[in-house]
Formats: C-alpha cells, structure tokens, sequence
C-alpha cells in the first residue's frame, strides 16, 4: 500500500467514525438503538460541534442532563420533548444523589409549560448571576406577564405545589443553571432570601440508586429565584448541604410501532428504532399487511 493510498484510507475512517458516532440528542441514540446503556455520550448541536451529556434511559423515555465543559451552543429544544416537567438532580455534599421532579403549579399547568432556554430567558426575568457565571440553561416556572402581578405562584416538586403570593409583583419564576467556566463566585444578593420555599424541592427529593449516579461534571451552580417574597437561594450559603445541581431534560421516544402501522392483524416490530416490520397473518401481504393474496 502506498503511504498516499495508507492516509486517504485513514482520513475516510476518521470521517466515518464521526459522522457515525455523533447523534443530536439521547433520543437519537435510544432510537438507533434501545438498548444503549444509561451513561455518558457525546452528541452535536445543529452546527455539528460536539458536547457532551448524560443519557439516563429508561423504557421508553429518559432524560439529558448537559456537562459542565460545554462551551458550545445547545439547540436545547433538540434535547426534549416534554416540557411538562423536568427532573432536576442535586449532589450532596456527603456525595448522595437526590432527584425532584419539578413541574408548573397546577394553576397554571394548562396555560403554561415550563419554558426551557440555553443562556436566554425570553419572556422570563433575567437570572442575577448571568454576567458573573453564564451562559446557563434556564429553567422558567411563570412569564414576567403573570409574575408581575401580586399573585399566588410557586413550583411543583415531586406532585406537591409549594406556593407563596408574590408581595412586590417582582417577576421572578425560575431556577438557572450556570456553566461558569471561568469559575467566578456569586454575586452577593444581599444575604437574603431564605425561605421554606427555597427547601422543600430538597427536602421531598427522591434518592436515586447508586447505578443511576451522575458523574460529578454534570452538577451545575445553580439559583432558585421566586418573586417577590418567594425567596432566593444558591449553594452553598443559603442551600448548605447542596454542592450543585442538574437539569434532566425529558425525552419520551414513540416507536414506530406506536402508530399501529400494520393492518389485518399484523404484528409490528421496530425494525433498527426508526422503521417498522410487519409479520403479517395467512392471506395478507404488503409492508402494512394492506393486500390479500
Ligand atoms: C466540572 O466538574 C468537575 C467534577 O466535579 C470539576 O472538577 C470541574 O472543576 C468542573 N468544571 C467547572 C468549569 O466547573
């Protein structure tokens, strides 16, 4: 073999391997192939740079959760398809791992779902440490346009609304997730405001199994920001025994059987996660068992 013919033959398997390996989310990578493991993958954003995430997998559905050394753009919405609720994941200083699922109050469940944004908050309020630790993701209960107003909001953890009434139509709804590469600490919001509200998303949490902990690099600074009276809240000053926290992001994966594809009693299987194959009855044929002999 030539020493030309010996690098075109290397340049052609280094491209495919990484077209190959790079899927754009956990769904993706289940959809291939369901019975991937829960662990740690690199996908690509929609301008193909890698990143890397926690693919927590269950049957059916899962969760994405971002790692801290992401520096380039997320097309958060490639990574969800739920906004119904998130699961979010705390690191205790003892080395425990809790998770809550937090959702909208069931006030406003119908109306809004929660929005979920990569470093913006569009119709939301601004998180205070965005200059000092962004970008972060975002994670906004109420817009500005409700929060604004003196009324009783709150979050959902675990099925339970915790609320309080907003005393000052100060619109904060949110909690943000900061990357903060260049670990610059918190701005100093005046020592205030710890409340109740900001610990009972910790206080009724959920142990995860040791098989399911997330390595350490997906815990993220975080802040929890509510009204308005609500309360507001970082680690580890006023969340003490948190060391960070993490944004799983809801996927539910709907075979291609899910549609119920074949016809006249035909039986579906999911043929490689994205197509079907249909063993079809005596007497019919057809790819949807659609034609009788
Ligand atoms: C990311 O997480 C790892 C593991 O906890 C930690 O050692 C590292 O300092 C973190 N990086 C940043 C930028 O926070």
């Amino acid at each position: 073999m030539t020493s030309t013919m010996h690098t075109l033959l290397i340049l052609a398997v280094c491209i495919l391997g990484t077209v190959q390996s790079l899927y754009q989310s956990c769904k993706e990578i289940y959809a291939y192939d369901p019975s991937s493991a829960s662990g740690t993958y690199q996908i690509m954003n929609r301008k193909q740079e890698p990143f890397t995430v926690y693919c927590d997998f269950y049957t059916d559905y899962g969760y994405t959760y971002i790692a801290n050394t992401t520096s380039v753009h997320i097309d958060i919405d490639d990574l969800y398809t739920s906004k119904e609720h998130v699961m979010v994941r705390k690191l205790h200083v003892n080395g425990e791992q809790k998770e809550t699922r937090m959702e909208q109050i069931s006030k406003y469940k119908a109306q809004f779902p929660l929005s979920l944004q990569y470093n913006a908050n569009v119709g939301y309020a601004m998180p205070y440490n965005h200059n000092q630790m962004g970008p972060y993701l975002y994670l906004g209960f109420l817009p500005v346009r409700i929060a604004q107003n003196r009324n009783q909001q709150g979050y959902r953890a675990n099925g339970v609304d915790y609320l309080f009434t907003n005393c000052d139509s100060n619109p904060n709804s949110y909690m943000a997730f900061y990357f903060n590469h260049n670990r610059n600490v918190p701005i100093n919001y005046a020592g205030c405001c710890d409340t109740t509200l900001m610990h009972d998303w910790i206080t009724h949490a959920t142990a995860v199994p040791k098989s399911r902990y997330l390595p350490p690099e997906f815990y993220l600074f975080f802040e929890m920001h509510m009204g308005g009276c609500g309360g507001y809240a970082i680690p580890p000053t006023i969340i003490h025994d948190v060391q960070g926290a993490a944004l799983g992001l809801r996927f539910d994966y709907d075979s291609p059987c899910a549609p119920s594809p074949c016809q006249n009693g035909g039986s579906c299987y999911p043929n490689d996660g994205h197509t079907f194959i249909c063993e079809c009855p005596e007497g019919f044929v057809g790819a949807s068992c659609q034609n009788s002999v």
